[in-house]
């Protein structure tokens, strides 16, 4: 699947970290049952790689990313586990290199128009605002649409299901990412059912930009 594809198969992308393993499989299947399929499992916690072949083998209609990619190595490793797409907070040369050696569609992260243009040069066309509220949020983002027109963003940072809507009617946002779907007290408490809940007004929040 593209970058594209993946950002267009929901308007919310969660940003998850298992803090306990058991937790993988019930809580992506509670954002399944909730209409949100695509997930990004990070690297923040030991048990990223471990939850993201976990989540593959038992949740099939999960489409699983990996995410908080930081170094090279964590691309084949994410691959084997079977990650179908990865994040990154930033881009650098050492992991554009390991993006088009391993093939991991890559959603790399920017804050700068010099870094929207320097990852658009390296062949990105689908970036990750990151931060995306102290980077500008809204503002910043409209602003960049005028000389940048040509890339579309998830931005994450600071996004929550009431502000959601108001990122995805900016012209140039394909989706947003956030960690609201997945809080740690309900998490913890193996609280699916509102973990589904958060899931189905997320999956309900409809873009209307253009990309
Ligand atoms: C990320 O890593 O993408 C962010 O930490 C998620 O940001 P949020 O917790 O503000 O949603």
């Amino acid at each position: 699947m593209s970058v594209i594809d993946i950002m267009k198969a929901c308007p919310v992308i969660p940003v998850i970290a298992i803090d306990e393993l058991a937790h993988a499989v019930p809580l992506a299947r509670a954002l399944v049952e909730g209409g949100i399929r695509v997930l990004e499992v990070t690297l923040r916690t030991p048990h990223g790689l471990p939850a993201i072949r976990a989540i593959s083998e038992a949740v099939p209609e999960a489409i699983v990313g990996v995410g908080t990619l930081t170094r090279p190595e964590e691309f084949d490793a994410a691959l084997a586990a079977g990650a179908v797409f990865g994040v990154s907070p930033g881009l650098t040369p050492t992991l554009i290199g390991a993006a088009r050696s391993s093939g991991l569609p890559l959603l790399p992260g920017v804050m700068t128009p010099s870094e929207v243009m320097a990852a658009r040069e390296a062949g990105f066309r689908q970036l990750k605002l990151f931060p995306a509220v102290p980077a500008g949020g809204i503002g910043m983002l409209n602003a960049i649409a005028g000389p940048l027109p040509d890339v579309a963003f998830c931005p994450t940072g600071g996004i929550s299901q009431a502000t959601a809507a108001e990122f995805l009617a900016c012209s140039n946002v394909a989706c947003v990412g956030g960690s609201w779907l997945t809080p740690k007290a309900a998490v913890q408490a193996g609280d699916w059912d509102k973990i589904t809940a958060l899931a189905r007004a997320a999956a309900g929040l409809r873009m209307s930009g253009t990309v």
